[in-house]
């Protein structure tokens, strides 16, 4: 459920109609819903209810803006990392150090350093390469590293390829057959404090059968760890879960439904659980509010050029990812188009022969379910300026990005001295 409904013909973000900020800020625009946050925030709370203490640590790729993790930190929850970059937005957010926990094949030595300074709960280390270097940085700072091995289950997500990450064929984690070995390895090396497992098989899962699977495999573990005295703490389950994205598709399981599922699965265990929600919070939370600027013949169906573009939000042309399109003011005719956006590629292309609100030149359209995955991966591409970002809370609002200008792209090149002189044709 959202926040972003009609209002007297006019779609509103809680109390704000969106063609108010359109006027102000210009389009394309991100819009975010603090109620929609909140509330997605408070069903994972609900639906983890009776674990010991959870951990929700939200990952941050999904939307790292830091008003939306200020919004989330006052939720009480805490950040997925896979950077230096956003361990520093976490932190700038207001996150607590020990609600911090840092995934990623490539974490660095300096990336390492500066998340022992600031302080974290858990490493998921991905390799027995990347063990010793954390091994040698922690130790040359005095301190005990808190780890746990991202294990690689090997069961198939049933997601898009590109967004798998639990077969034995990608890169993440170390095979779980590998484990006892690499545990062992990891407990004779200085700097560390061995207290973990974490697992991660992809995201927008639409079946929980691949995550229990996955999870039944890492329980086996940590009994197989137990069993040479090994003291596994705590169990990390990533995130993964999938929202609905198209209404005709049958809706992904609830949480409430995965909470029971990890509570018959993992209620035993006698650790602290975490998990990594990324799209589960914020995916429903945003829209990209776009302007139509013109309808074209196409040889099919018309095409609906919008000013937002794949730029601005890659999914459809990166996972051929479905978002729900619509007009902010429908008068209820439908028409049948194919949504495009400037930029030139053909696949700047948002929906193919999509039926949707009867929209023209200048109309007002969003993108649903654009909150995750959608500013996060912006870029500057046919040289756009970068979309800005707001965020809604009731009937206040407040741009949380600014439009990055074009002209401030073009002031971030340089032109060496030897291009400097005036141009004199050969
Ligand atoms: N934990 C780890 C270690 C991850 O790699 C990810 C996502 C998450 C948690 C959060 O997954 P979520 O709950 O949001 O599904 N750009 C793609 C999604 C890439 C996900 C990468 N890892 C998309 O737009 O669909």
């Amino acid at each position: 459920m959202d926040h972003f409904h009609l209002k007297d013909g006019v779609l509103h973000c809680e109390g704000v109609p969106l063609p108010r900020i359109a006027a102000e800020i210009g389009t394309p625009v991100y819009v975010y819903s603090t109620a929609t946050m909140v509330r997605h925030a408070g069903v994972m709370k609900a639906a983890l209810a009776g674990l010991a203490d959870p951990l929700i640590a939200y990952a941050v790729k999904a939307n790292p803006n830091v008003a939306v993790l200020a919004t989330l930190a006052r939720q009480g929850l805490g950040a997925d990392i896979v950077s230096g970059g956003e361990y520093a937005r976490a932190r700038a957010a207001g996150i607590a150090a020990e609600k911090i926990v840092f995934s990623g094949v490539g974490k660095t030595a300096d990336e390492m350093a500066r998340a022992l300074e600031g302080g974290l709960y858990q490493f998921n280390l991905e390799s027995l390469e990347e063990a010793e270097m954390l091994s040698q940085v922690a130790a040359s700072m005095g301190l005990a590293a808190p780890v746990g091995f991202r294990v690689n289950p090997d069961v198939a997500a049933g997601t898009h390829a590109k967004i798998t990450t639990g077969s034995a064929e990608n890169k993440f984690g170390i095979p779980i057959g590998d484990a006892p070995a690499a545990y062992a390895r990891i407990r004779r090396l200085p700097g560390m404090k061995v207290q973990g497992v974490a697992v991660h098989i992809g995201s927008q899962l639409t079946s929980l059968a691949p995550l229990e699977a996955a999870f039944a495999r890492v329980g086996a573990l940590i009994a197989e760890l137990r069993a040479v005295g090994c003291a596994i703490e705590v169990a990390d389950l990533g995130g993964g879960l999938g929202v609905p994205y198209n209404p005709a598709l049958p809706e992904p399981p609830s949480p409430a439904d995965y909470g029971a599922m990890v509570r018959r699965i993992a209620g035993d265990w006698g650790v602290r659980l975490v998990f990594e929600p990324g799209r589960l919070i914020t995916g429903n939370a945003g829209v990209l509010l776009t302007r139509v600027i013109r309808v074209k013949p196409g040889a099919t169906h018309p095409f609906l050029i919008v000013d937002a573009a794949m730029n601005d939000l890659m999914r459809p042309a990166l996972y051929d990812a479905w978002h729900e399109i619509g007009a902010v003011e429908p008068k209820g005719p439908k028409m049948t188009t194919t949504v495009v956006g400037p930029v030139c590629e053909s696949g700047d292309t948002f929906a193919t022969a999509r039926e949707m609100d009867e929209v023209a030149a200048d109309d007002l359209v969003v993108f649903r379910t654009a909150g995750a995955y959608g500013a996060a991966m912006a870029n500057s591409y046919n040289s756009r300026a970068v979309t800005p970002e707001v965020l809604v809370d009731g009937d206040r609002w407040a741009v949380v990005r600014k439009r990055i200008e074009v002209a401030e792209l073009i002031a971030g090149d340089a032109i060496p001295d030897w291009l400097a002189r005036p141009v004199t044709a050969p």
